[in-house]
């Protein structure tokens, strides 16, 4: 049978075959310590769950794309309180079924003849190429190397290559590196976007699981007219099978998504909007969260370094970005630790530039953590 040429060319989600990995590992008696997909496993607030649950009403009906007034407004409350920027929640906002479908269709809503390229971080999270391709437009790599501290080198990049550009996709605190990046990246890229007409698209994910510094939102550049940004509950607020997330950026493409999103069909349950707003209006929640991660980062982190494993990046996020011993690929060390009972991410799961290093996804138990840092003292 013939299918759609983007779906064959692509190859199977490179987490597929770390399950197989990991199912075989079962099969070998192997008791596993799973640092392997960044789905986070933790509690959600009590608040939380409870506003869901009373929000369960005998009659559902279809939600509307557009999103709760209440939960709109609660968004952008957060985002002057977490960045100091105002946004219209009429117009600058709109809620999504947590943030992988909306960073996933943008693209088709965005590529237009003569503007077919979509800028992509590599390594990365897989789903900005995944739609790109989908939407029929070229994903145009932009390499993330350690030397530059993870940030893109938007000197290297062709002019030819700027004009044709639909969207540009930055992700900071990234994954899978852990790296965060100033407000001047968001400044440069807002200038080049007005020159060159096309869309920042910045994924912030993780902007609220941080350790030193708390990172900044690409909606903090004075010119934030091309800049759109995604951030969801799933990681802030330990809420990934909820589904929350939100788009804001400029009123033009807020109101395209408002057109498009209803034959998706995309719009978050009304319960989960509910349940959301209880979510964003918290921070308390949230600093136990980051209190979390961090005994677990602190339980992990020296016992990579005792070894002489360099940690990379790594300054936010819950991800450890760990480079591979020497001679060694990220297959290859990956290998080696999931038979001693450490599941991690291949870099290269996350492009060619990712090869050379893995990631560990903070999300076990501390108990795990604890467990995993004697394995890496008395193994490695
Ligand atoms: C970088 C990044 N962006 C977006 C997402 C999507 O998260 P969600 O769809 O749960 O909001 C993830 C999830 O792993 C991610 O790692």
């Amino acid at each position: 049978m013939e299918l759609s040429p983007a779906l064959a060319a692509m190859a199977a989600y490179p987490f597929v075959r770390l399950d197989e990995a990991k199912a075989d590992a079962r099969a070998r008696g192997i008791d596993l310590v799973d640092f392997g997909m960044g789905e986070p496993n933790e509690e959600t607030d009590p608040a939380i769950r409870a506003a869901l649950q009373q929000a369960v009403a005998p009659t559902l009906l279809y939600p509307r794309a557009t999103g709760l007034p209440e939960l709109r407004s609660a968004i952008a409350a957060w985002l002057r309180l977490r960045f100091g920027v105002e946004l219209d929640p009429e117009t600058e906002i709109v809620p999504t079924l947590g943030s992988k479908e909306a960073i996933f269709s943008f693209a088709q809503a965005v590529v237009r003849p003569g503007k077919d390229l979509v800028a992509i971080p590599e390594p990365a999270y897989p789903v900005y190429e995944r739609g790109a391709l989908v939407a029929g437009a070229r994903p145009c790599s932009v390499p993330l190397l350690e030397e530059r501290g993870f940030l893109p080198d938007l000197d290297a990049i062709p002019e030819e290559t700027w004009s044709r550009l639909a969207c540009f996709w930055v992700n900071y605190p990234n994954n899978p590196t852990g790296a965060v990046a100033p407000v001047s990246l968001y400044e440069e890229l807002a200038a080049r976007a007005a020159a060159h007409d096309f869309l920042v698209c910045s994924d912030e994910a993780y902007s609220e699981i941080w350790f030193d510094e708390t990172p900044v939102s690409a909606l903090q550049a004075a010119d934030r007219s091309r800049i759109v940004v995604f951030n969801t509950l799933s990681k802030r607020s330990s809420m990934p099978g909820y589904r929350s997330g939100f788009v804001a950026g400029p009123a033009a493409v807020v109101a395209a998504l408002k057109a498009f999103r209803p034959t998706v069909g995309t719009a978050p349950q009304e319960f989960v909007q509910r349940a959301s707003v209880v979510a964003w209006s918290d921070e308390e929640h949230v600093r136990r969260t980051r209190a979390l991660y961090r005994r677990k980062r602190d339980l992990l982190r020296p016992a990579l370094e005792a070894k002489g494993l360099r940690v990379a990046g790594s300054e936010a996020s819950f991800f450890l970005w760990v480079a591979a011993p020497r001679g060694e690929t990220s297959e290859g060390f990956a290998e080696r630790l999931l038979g001693h009972g450490i599941v991690v991410a291949p870099g290269s799961y996350f492009g060619a530039a990712g090869e050379g290093y893995v990631r560990l996804a903070l999300v076990p138990t501390e108990e795990e953590c604890a467990r995993a840092a004697a394995i890496i003292e008395e193994v490695l």
